[in-house]
């Protein structure tokens, strides 16, 4: 079996490790006589798995005991929706939240908002760099913030446009902040007090797709309408361990795996190092390109985890596909809306495989400039 190089921005590499782990347990987790995919979400089996997970992505987070964690479904893009439902909807009217717009993931995020409180609640845009192209994060005195705001919203890592805002350089907000960071969670320490609720769909640094990971301050529980879907509650959910209804168990279970991984590792500051490595191996091949290669991000705000690049001549993107899939360098067409290349380097990428890529892309260069 030969595995490629993976770049692919989600559903994304999975470590090697872990999926053996998975195959050994597949028809026989621990003596249990089946695997996790067919035992009940009640018994004693899956519910020390889903405690384990939870216990050590507090561990790895350094999550307050304040915050609950809830495993849920819908992925990243129904938080875009579940968030206003429960900290908008409910809150009577001449209430608003804040939407800072760096990308295309947050600007989403604000449609829906939008959508969703229609004639109940106001959703601003509170600061965009859609005019330059989504290539920055906002900078403080672009920000009009409403301090009577509901909540500001952010995204700290935009998976199209190769945005990152670390937790240190977050705009002073005295609102309770909300961010998505499905793109960079566990790839970093983040100081989790910061932040009211983070919110992050897995298929990129957490596991498979399916599980959906909410970490909220407990004030903000019990807001919600109680017209909206139970399943949608915050509060509801907190209250049921997030099995209110059955949980996406097998996607739990493997991203339980991937938290003991990186426990293993050293945690998030081991986990930065390498992706700082990775990332300045990656942005110095592109920089250093004399201009074949180009990444348009403000230096400061470019992303560990999304690599966006393009070629100068783009009649030589079909070519460089090609070959890189040939040399078994696979999923780096960048997203359709900005065309181009885009690596995604996630926690599971070894740098052997930004080495690769990165001989790959000097040696194209050679032969193409
Ligand atoms: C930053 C960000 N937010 C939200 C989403 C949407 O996630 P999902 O597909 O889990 O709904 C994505 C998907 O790539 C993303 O990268």
């Amino acid at each position: 079996m030969s595995r490629v190089w993976n770049f692919s921005a989600g559903p994304a590499v999975l470590p090697a490790e872990v999926l053996e782990q998975v195959k050994d347990e597949l028809l026989d987790w621990h003596g249990a006589g089946c695997g996790v995919m067919e035992m009940s979400h009640r018994g004693k089996e899956f519910t020390s798995i889903i405690e384990a997970a939870e216990a050590d992505l507090r561990a790895l987070m350094g999550i307050p005991a304040n915050y609950r964690v809830l495993f849920l479904q819908g992925g990243a893009t129904q938080q875009f929706a579940q968030l206003p439902m429960n900290l908008l909807s409910g809150a009577g009217t001449g209430m608003s939240a804040d939407y800072l717009i760096t990308g295309s993931w947050s600007k989403k995020a604000f449609k829906e908002a939008q959508r969703v409180t229609a004639g109940i609640a106001t959703v601003r845009k509170s600061g965009s760099t859609e005019a330059s192209g989504f290539t920055r994060s906002l900078d403080p005195a672009e920000l009009d913030l409403d301090p009577d705001a509901a909540y500001v919203h952010l995204c700290t890592n935009e998976t199209i446009h190769g945005v990152e805002i670390d937790c240190s350089r977050l705009p002073a907000v005295s609102a309770p902040l909300v961010a998505d960071m499905s793109s960079h969670i566990l790839s970093r320490p983040v100081d989790v007090s910061k932040y009211a609720m983070i919110y992050a769909g897995a298929q990129k640094n957490v596991g498979p797709s399916g599980v959906t990971l909410v970490i909220i301050r407990e004030d903000l529980l019990g807001r919600a309408a109680s017209t909206i879907p139970s399943v949608l509650d915050y509060a509801v959910m907190a209250e049921n361990g997030s099995m209110l209804n059955t949980p996406p168990t097998f996607s739990i279970y493997v991203a339980g795996l991937i938290f003991q991984r990186l426990k293993r590792l050293g945690g998030l500051a081991e986990m930065e190092k390498i992706n700082r490595q990775k990332a300045e191996l990656l942005y110095a091949c592109i920089d250093s390109s004399q201009g074949f290669y180009l990444n348009p991000v403000r230096t400061a705000d470019r992303s560990r985890m999304n690599v966006p690049f393009t070629l100068a001549n783009s009649q030589l993107d079909p070519l460089f596909l090609a070959e890189t899939r040939a040399a078994g360098l696979v999923s780096l067409k960048g997203h359709k809306s900005v065309g181009g290349m885009r690596a995604s380097i996630y926690n599971a990428m070894p740098l052997d495989g930004v080495r690769a890529l990165v001989e790959f892309m000097d040696d194209f260069r050679k032969r193409n400039a």
